[in-house]
């Protein structure tokens, strides 16, 4: 299982180390929620703190934008060395083209689902897509409960990845823990994302390790 600790869990006063813990740590990718207020009910941070991270992280960048046009802001979330760029497929209306210019600015491209939005959504890009973030709370806070029905939703994502011969991970992000980091290992996710549970632990190396063995 690979591990993305989310870092709107974090301590944004002593960022820094935070972000060192990460660098020591087994995660693979550190996660990072823009939120605008608008497509979510809440405001996290932008590109000033996504450019600082960038600067100092090891780990690739895995970046959730929970913002409405989200196509406008490509080549910014480029700069600030993003390896990976999640856009939800509820505010894209052109999500083809979309996805299209996230891989030419040379990321990989990723799409995300809020919970009541089914996966036959993506029948018609599954192939062109190198992830599919499925969100197992409604976006816009950490600390929510898992929702349950994700796992019949990785397991539908599962057989539609496997019937297109598509690449595409399943990465899973929302009430993430070991309990439900196991049924979702167990149900076919590839990653998994994790914020109160990592940067709320006594041990966050060994949290993150945990969700890793899963
Ligand atoms: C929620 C964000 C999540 C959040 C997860 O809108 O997309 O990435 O940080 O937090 P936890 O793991 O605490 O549910
Ligand atoms: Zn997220």
């Amino acid at each position: 299982m690979q591990v993305s600790p989310s870092l709107l869990a974090a301590d944004f006063g002593r960022l820094d180390s935070e972000i060192d813990m990460l660098n020591s740590s087994q995660a693979d990718m550190v996660h990072l929620d823009v939120m605008d207020g608008v497509f979510v009910p809440n405001i996290s941070f932008g590109f000033p703190v996504l450019n600082a991270v960038g600067r100092r992280s090891e780990k690739p960048l895995d970046v959730h934008l929970m913002i409405v046009e989200p196509q406008k802001y490509i080549s910014k979330v480029r700069d600030c060395g993003a390896a990976i760029m999640n856009v939800h497929q509820e505010a894209c209306v052109h999500l083809d083209r979309t996805i299209n210019e996230i891989k030419q600015a040379g990321m990989k491209a990723a799409v995300t689902l809020n919970p009541s939005t089914p996966v036959a959504m993506l029948e018609d890009v599954i192939g062109e897509l190198d992830m599919v973030l499925l969100m197992s709370v409604n976006p816009g806070f950490g600390g929510q409960k898992f929702i349950m029905n994700t796992l019949q939703k990785v397991k539908r994502l599962r057989d539609l990845i496997e019937a297109s011969g598509s690449h595409a991970k399943i990465e899973v992000d929302g009430g993430v823990n070991e309990h439900t980091g196991r049924l979702l290992a167990e149900a076919g996710a590839d990653i998994l994302v994790a914020g109160s549970y990592v940067f709320a632990a006594e041990n966050p190396h060994e949290a993150i390790s945990r969700l890793r063995n899963l």
